[in-house]
């Protein structure tokens, strides 16, 4: 057995993991139409790959306004309770443990995908230059779009938000889950209000770093009501390095991305929330993040603490056993390899990623990764 820190049980908010490896939230764009409904299909996919220590569905839409690509799933009608309920039942029957990532992606959307063809709703009307929505233009079929200029929220309708996140947390538990990961991460609106740049308002949810990361406190606060703190996580990105473009590209950037989010890990702090969940750097060569910052989120957070991005079980483990991270998450590889943690502890060969059926489609790119034959 290889890297068997990595396969060590772990104790987060009440479960018992049986490993430290965990399926991050991948979206796959393969939602039942109309509705945006969770499928057998769907359920088959986690089911595969449950013998991670920890899962988080793909980002899951809180509201028709949340959704910025096609065919994502929702988590706010009977129907889409009903569709996760055939997947939560599929991996608890192989005993894993599952939360829902909450997702409301903001300005990274389009009219074509907002109810009424409105613009889509962020803190300022800031519009998205580098990210990029994905609309359908038939059944199965979409393209990329620019986002346009976003509408800015008013303060009540941002109050209605942080109810729209209770009732998907509460909608989460009904459909099953063992709780919700609140996605902060990757340029969406939770980010855009946490960003200097995204945010422009001049109110009690814009300006002060204080101010900006109200609308995190207030939504954490609000969840966690519903679930409890032991039943909920944070996802961040912070970006501390790459070129200007790219940084732009995969989140926002921060002028001082440190003092940010080590200030965003103390609100989860205070709530006593299970875990925060870092999202890094993941294109080609991307720079690692600092160790100065992984030792303050250490030291600020008392909660379990995973990283994601570009891992290997090596790298992974060397982090557990410095003390830095307590799960490490694998995106795609685990797309490729349903069996990822059986390989990892057994230093069994990957299957490579294909290109075919990342982003929508049936079961070829999904559901067809062989296990690994000895
Ligand atoms: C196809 C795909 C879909 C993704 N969807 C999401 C998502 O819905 N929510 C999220 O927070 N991150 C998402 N990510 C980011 C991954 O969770 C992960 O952070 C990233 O893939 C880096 O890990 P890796 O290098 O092991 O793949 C996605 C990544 C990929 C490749």
């Amino acid at each position: 057995m290889i890297h068997s820190v990595l396969n060590a049980p772990i104790k987060l908010g009440n479960h018992t993991l049986n490993n430290r490896i965990v399926l991050p939230p991948l979206t796959r764009q393969r939602s039942a139409q109309p509705g945006d409904i969770a499928t057998a299909l769907m359920a088959e996919y986690y089911r595969q790959r449950a013998s991670a220590g920890f899962m988080i569905s793909e980002g899951t839409q809180i509201e028709p306004r949340g959704q910025g690509y096609a065919w994502t799933p929702g988590i706010y009608t009977p129907a889409q309770i009903d569709g996760w309920r055939t997947v939560t039942d599929a991996v608890h029957a192989e005993g894993a443990v599952i939360f829902a990532q909450l997702w409301h992606v903001g300005r990274v959307s389009h009219n074509a995908l907002q109810p009424d063809g409105a613009a889509p709703v962020a803190p300022s009307a800031i519009a998205a230059q580098q990210a990029k929505a994905f609309i359908a233009t038939g059944p199965g079929t979409g393209e990329l779009v620019q986002p346009p200029v976003p509408r800015a929220l008013s303060v009540l309708e941002i109050e209605e938000l942080v109810g729209h996140y209770a009732q998907a947390a509460r909608n989460a538990l009904d459909a099953g889950f063992d709780g919700v990961e609140i996605h902060a991460a990757n340029g969406y609106l939770v980010n855009q209000f946490i960003s200097a740049h995204a945010n422009q308002r001049d109110d009690e949810y814009g300006g002060s770093l204080h101010n900006r990361l109200r609308f995190l406190r207030e939504i954490v606060e609000a969840v966690s009501a519903v679930v409890g703190p032991q039943r909920l996580g944070v996802r961040f990105s912070p970006l501390f390095s790459g070129t200007q473009q790219e940084r732009v590209y995969i989140g926002l950037v921060e002028d001082d991305p440190h003092h940010t989010y080590i200030e965003a890990i103390k609100v989860l702090e205070a709530s006593g929330v299970a875990y925060v969940s870092i999202a890094e750097a993941d294109w080609d060569n991307a720079p690692d993040l600092p160790d100065t910052f992984r030792e303050a989120v250490r030291s600020a957070f008392s909660g379990r603490i995973i990283y994601a991005g570009r891992y290997t079980a090596g790298r992974g483990a060397r982090l557990v056993e410095a003390g830095l991270a307590d799960l490490i998450a694998f995106g795609r590889p685990f797309i490729a390899n349903p069996d990822l943690p059986q390989r990892l502890f057994n230093g069994w060969p990957l299957n490579p990623l294909r290109a075919e059926g990342l982003y929508g489609g049936t079961q070829a790119g999904y559901t067809d990764y062989p296990a690994y034959a000895e």
